[in-house]
């Protein structure tokens, strides 16, 4: 118990702002994430731009383009006069049908509790009118909207969370190609684009996410990474709510960061020790928008699900990417993915929002349950169920005698034996198809603190004693 009394004087130090962040990893890790991020679980991701206007190989054409890449020179040579260059494409990133509310509805609907949008990606053209981007920003070009500041309204009307992704570095900006070959000890285009846009961004519309990427290149000192999140954790107007993913230069990704994202599509299949982040995409192949997309391209319901059990039950929130078309329309088949997901989650949810890791993961037989626990109960979730479900990761040693068993969206009793080395739990035959959840009631409640300190995972606040 020594151990959480230290845990909660420094938090409470924390809370209580007695505690200023210095700008090294080592004190701005000390923060204590905050926790609506983890009851969140569910978020959406949007890679929209002047990517979306070829829509063709998704939001790296520019550079696939550029570098030779066969497909995109051979598209262009087809479908474009000669001396047409990507800037040309800006003029037709119309948005026309774009609307915000009708979008953060769609992601209410799908059980996102946030959101997060590309204000710019590696191509630098910026989703909102940034003054260090000039001919090259959203205002100046293309749609003559903040596209950003009509999500941000749009999304907290909604209830939703609003967050930002951001690229730190631009493959063509000629700043930053000259600090690139000055072997990047000059910084002329972090003083002069990098950071004025990071500051403004924050400023001006107060994500409370800053999905940063792009930062592979190059040292957190280079990019200045440790100052700019010093001044976001104690002065900037979002300093008690915001947190911030780990790509902030080499080295940084799964070590620092208020959660880790790692890698693309990064799941890992056990209990991680700090916050971390699945950020994946419907079309297996893009996160913008392709019109070759196929079917099979996209993510059935089932893969999608299964990968947000999973997630959630190793300590991780899922972020599900989809790419909006250039007219601020999204795919029909990308509509109905969330709508069912969101579907599943009315049902589910309580075992999924604020929930936290149980003393099992998967189970330790059955490779088709997966746990997550919250109050007094714990959540055996089950992707492929069947008349009778054998679990041994749940008995009377793991979890003592259990009361009842209840599965979620129906009123029909479960029959369950349990002894020492395992559990069968019997579903009803007129059961709802697919993922279901059976909600486990032990007689002598369960103590998620404990399991906290046994399996060492520090994102979650201990509930106060
Ligand atoms: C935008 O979408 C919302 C929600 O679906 C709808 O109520 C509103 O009328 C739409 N606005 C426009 C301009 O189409
Ligand atoms: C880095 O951040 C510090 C503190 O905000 C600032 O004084 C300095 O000018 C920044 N350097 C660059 C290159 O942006
Ligand atoms: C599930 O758990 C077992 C042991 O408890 C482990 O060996 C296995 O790799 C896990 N399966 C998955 C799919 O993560
Ligand atoms: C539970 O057991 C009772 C008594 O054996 C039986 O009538 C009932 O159908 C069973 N329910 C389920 C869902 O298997």
């Amino acid at each position: 118990m020594l151990l959480r009394a230290a845990l909660l004087l420094s938090i409470a130090s924390v809370v209580l702002g007695l505690e200023r962040y210095v700008p090294t990893w080592e004190s701005l890790d000390k923060r204590p994430a905050p926790t609506w991020y983890d009851e969140a679980k569910v978020g959406i991701f949007l890679h929209w731009g002047v990517f979306s206007v070829p829509s063709f190989s998704g939001e790296w054409f520019w550079q696939h383009w550029s570098s030779g890449n066969a497909d995109a020179v051979d598209f262009m040579k087809r479908n474009y006069r000669p001396g047409f260059t990507y800037a040309d494409f800006a003029k037709d990133f119309t948005a026309e049908f774009y609307n915000a509310s009708r979008w953060a509805k769609l992601f209410n609907d799908a059980g996102a509790k946030y959101v997060v949008l590309t204000s710019k990606h590696h191509d630098g053209y910026t989703l909102w009118p940034s003054p260090t981007s000039f001919n090259w920003n959203s205002m100046d070009v293309g749609p003559k909207r903040d596209l950003v500041g009509e999500l941000a309204t749009a999304a907290r009307a909604e209830g939703l969370h609003f967050g930002l992704y951001h690229s730190l570095y631009e493959w063509f900006n000629p700043l930053y190609l000259q600090d690139k070959r000055n072997l990047f000890e000059t910084q002329t285009y972090v003083e002069r684009k990098a950071m004025p846009e990071l500051y403004q961004i924050v400023n001006d519309y107060e994500p409370e996410i800053i999905w940063s990427d792009g930062d592979w290149e190059a040292t957190d000192e280079y990019w200045n990474a440790t100052n700019f999140l010093a001044w976001l954790y104690n002065d900037s107007p979002v300093r008690n709510s915001v947190l911030v993913n780990d790509r902030w230069g080499l080295g940084t990704p799964c070590a620092h960061g208020d959660f880790y994202n790692c890698k693309d599509r990064y799941n890992p299949g056990t209990l991680q020790t700090h916050k971390w982040e699945n950020a994946m995409t419907l079309d297996r192949d893009s996160w913008g928008y392709r019109r070759t997309m196929s079917l099979e391209d996209v993510l059935d319901t089932q893969e999608l699900l299964t990968t947000l059990v999973e997630t959630v039950s190793c300590n991780g929130n899922l972020l599900v990417n989809v790419g909006p078309r250039k007219d601020g329309t999204i795919e029909p088949i990308f509509e109905e993915r969330l709508l069912e997901m969101g579907e599943w989650l009315k049902v589910n949810g309580e075992a999924i929002y604020e929930s936290r890791p149980w003393l099992h993961q998967n189970d330790t037989t059955n490779p088709d349950v997966w746990y997550t626990a919250k109050n007094q109960a714990v959540y055996a979730i089950i992707l492929k169920p069947t008349d009778v479900v054998d679990v041994s990761g749940l008995n009377s040693r793991s979890i003592g005698a259990v009361v009842s068993m209840k599965l979620l969206g129906s009123d029909a009793v479960i029959n369950f034996t349990i002894d020492e080395s395992r559990t069968q739990i019997s579903l009803p035959k007129n059961r709802p198809t697919g993922i279901l959840t059976v909600k486990v009631t032990p007689a002598h409640g369960i103590d998620l603190d404990d399991i906290q300190i046994s399996h060492k995972y520090v994102n979650h606040r201990m509930a106060q004693e």
